[in-house]
């Protein structure tokens, strides 16, 4: 398998909630090895659908009607349940909005971290020990130690969303799915983790895909665009081409009411 391969395609997918409506409609996309690929689009649009769907995790009612998720050559479609559970957290990664908000309150965050790094690769504690303290670093939380011993109500919603950030790159998945992953964030915040996701990928060779309603995130970090509307990709394409010439109307909204992140304009 060369380096050069498509890590993800997604053919024509079809997702309905039971029914007659497909919420995501013929989508059609790929992601190549350390793409970043930033989905963008209203409430409601689809992205969320979309992107559990990759990881076999859609709410209860969801079903892919039609297409294929090709991952690394295969048809996640067709996977059992056991090849599904082997995927998740070890070469496919998320992050929920609130992933923060899902760490266990009554144990301290070293051991839940441990016993996360400890379950992906053989190593000591003392070993997944270190490579949590070093991943905490890179997230550039201030006093890793004191966070690794500390419970959650010890710690603000930003530092959680940065530990759980953190727990999901420490497993090195091929592609990480974000969702929304800093819109709970201050703004500051969400600049700094943003930089941080992106220098993850440098170092991991990881595959991004990132779901935001903020544009200015998504053309910040992305490598490729799309713009989703009422469950179709309404637009494709770099972020040069969708910045620079967006096709669809929809886009040049967007485009014209870009937030500011971390107190500057990023396009
Ligand atoms: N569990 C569910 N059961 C039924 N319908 C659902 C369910 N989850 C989402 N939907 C519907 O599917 C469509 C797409 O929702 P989805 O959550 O994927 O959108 P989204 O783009 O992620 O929105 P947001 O930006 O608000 O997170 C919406 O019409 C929504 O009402
Ligand atoms: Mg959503």
């Amino acid at each position: 398998m060369n380096d050069t391969m498509e890590i993800l395609t997604i053919n024509n997918l079809s997702i309905d909630y039971g029914g007659q409506k497909s919420v995501v409609k013929n989508v059609n996309m790929s992601v190549n090895p350390q793409e970043i690929i930033g989905i963008v689009g209203e409430s409601g649009s689809g992205k969320s659908t979309l992107i559990r769907a990759v990881l076999g995790l859609l709410p209860i009612g969801g079903r892919v009607s039609d297409g294929e998720i090709i991952f690394k050559g295969r048809n996640l479609l067709d996977y059992s349940k056991q090849e599904w559970r082997e995927l998740r957290g070890n070469r496919i990664a998320m992050i929920f909005q609130n992933s923060g908000a899902a760490l266990n309150p009554t144990r301290k965050i070293g051991s839940q971290f441990i016993e996360s790094i400890q379950c992906h690769f053989e190593s000591s504690k003392a070993e997944a020990y270190a490579k949590a303290i070093d991943m905490l670093g890179k997230m550039r939380l201030p006093d890793a130690a004191g966070i690794m011993n500390s419970y959650t109500f010890q710690l603000s919603g930003g530092m959680k969303q940065r530990v759980a950030i953190a727990m999901a790159m420490t497993m090195e998945p091929e592609l990480l799915l974000a969702d929304e992953p800093t819109s709970a964030l201050d703004v500051t915040i969400q600049a700094q983790v943003v930089r941080q996701m992106m220098d993850l990928r440098k170092q991991f060779k990881t595959s991004i895909i990132i779901v935001t309603h903020n544009m200015g995130v998504a053309s910040y970090m992305s490598d490729k665009i799309g713009v989703m509307r009422q469950g179709e990709f309404v637009e494709w394409g770099t972020r040069t081409q969708v910045i620079n010439h967006p096709q669809h109307e929809y886009t040049l909204k967007l485009l014209s009411a870009i937030p500011e992140l971390g107190g500057r304009r990023l396009v």
